[in-house]
């Protein structure tokens, strides 16, 4: 089954053409250079960037597949979450093309793909996981900080998420703290400067530690953060930025990875997934690695390139959502869900 996956959540324009969950092409058009100078995704100018590459976008991710358009078998689109004018641009033109070609859609949750991107296969079909459910997945992304319990295909409990700010969202800002600039997005930056300094600098807290729940918190540790810079002067503020890099990079992992180990625990599952954005860094990586080998589960990562946010991972889980027949009832109802949950997936 050849599937045509859009996504237009955020600020990739990004199609995608996979045979089963073999990716075909994964093509992407980074609006970061466009956002980069006002520290953050700007609606306006993300809906605008969408619209002018969507169609050169598709159009590549199908010739590089060698699939003409009229051989696909369906698309799958994004509906939500994300940011609704941008949602909008993949969805009216997923609409235009099944309706032109007559062809099926599949309405994907965000999250529901990212969670798709570690069982995703490259074009030679390398990573053949089998599937062993069910598995605690850690999301992590600018936006997104979700515990979820992946019980089956299409089946996810959430555990618990953020109750202020999303992880990337706290390395950006941080980052933007440190070096007193406009930085975005700041992930990249914290972890280089974070291999010259010392975690142990200043030990930052650990939010929700001692909750008994499996919700996250960042923005009292963004304000820890905040003071510290105050109460030091520019010149030991500048000859620290390493410093405070590192100690503030491990403060927001380690709150990731003590929730995961209380998941762990409390539920008794052993295989993890963790993906998104953040779940790129080698910190997080590594230590997410210690905690499930001292349980002798298994611990799955995104493909290389399916990290950010990407349409390969949408179309992938098209590919599940279709095998269970879980197609758009009516092409017009379909429509973005800008705040949409993975414990109600919405039908269309
Ligand atoms: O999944 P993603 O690409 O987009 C969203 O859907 O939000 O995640 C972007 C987030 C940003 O906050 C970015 O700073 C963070 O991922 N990120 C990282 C790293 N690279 C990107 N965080 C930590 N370490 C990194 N190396
Ligand atoms: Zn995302």
């Amino acid at each position: 089954m050849r599937i045509l996956g859009i996504d237009t959540s955020c600020d990739e324009t990004a199609a995608a053409v996979v045979e089963g969950r073999r990716i075909l092409s994964n093509e992407l058009f980074s609006q970061i250079p466009i956002h980069a100078q006002w520290g953050g995704v700007v609606p306006n100018l993300a809906k605008r960037a969408h619209e002018e590459k969507i169609d050169s976008v598709i159009n590549s991710a199908l010739e590089k597949s060698k699939t003409p358009i009229n051989t696909i078998d369906t698309i799958a689109v994004t509906y939500g979450p994300g940011l609704s004018i941008a949602l909008g641009v993949g969805i009216k033109k997923s609409k235009e093309i099944a309706k032109k070609y007559n062809k099926k859609l599949i309405a994907v949750n965000h999250m529901e793909g990212h969670i798709y991107s570690c069982f995703a296969q490259n074009k030679s079909g390398k990573s053949d996981i089998n599937f062993e459910f069910p598995y605690l997945v850690l999301l992590v992304s600018g936006g997104h900080t979700e515990l979820v319990l992946f019980k089956d295909h299409t089946y996810y409990e959430i555990l618990g998420k953020t109750v202020d700010d999303a992880a990337g969202e706290a390395i950006d800002k941080g980052t933007r703290l440190i070096l007193d600039n406009k930085v975005y997005p700041g992930g990249p930056i914290l972890e280089a400067m974070s291999e010259k300094g010392d975690p142990k600098f200043i030990d930052f807290p650990r939010p929700m530690a001692r909750s008994t729940d499996f919700n996250f918190s960042f923005s009292g540790l963004k304000t820890s953060l905040f003071y510290a810079l105050k109460q030091m002067g520019d010149r030991e503020r500048i000859n620290n930025q390493n410093n405070l890099a590192a100690s503030y990079q491990m403060a927001v992992i380690d709150s990731l990875c003590i929730k995961m180990r209380q998941a762990m625990k409390k539920t008794g599952v052993k295989n993890i997934c963790v993906a998104g954005g953040v779940a790129v860094n080698k910190l997080l990586r590594d230590k997410m690695r210690i905690l499930v080998e001292r349980n002798g589960g298994r611990i799955l990562f995104p493909l290389k390139g399916l990290y950010g946010d990407n349409a390969a991972m949408i179309a992938v889980a098209g590919y599940f959502k279709a095998q269970k027949g879980l197609f758009v009832e009516s092409i017009d109802s379909l429509d973005r869900v800008p705040r949409a949950s993975l414990d109600k997936l919405e039908k269309f």
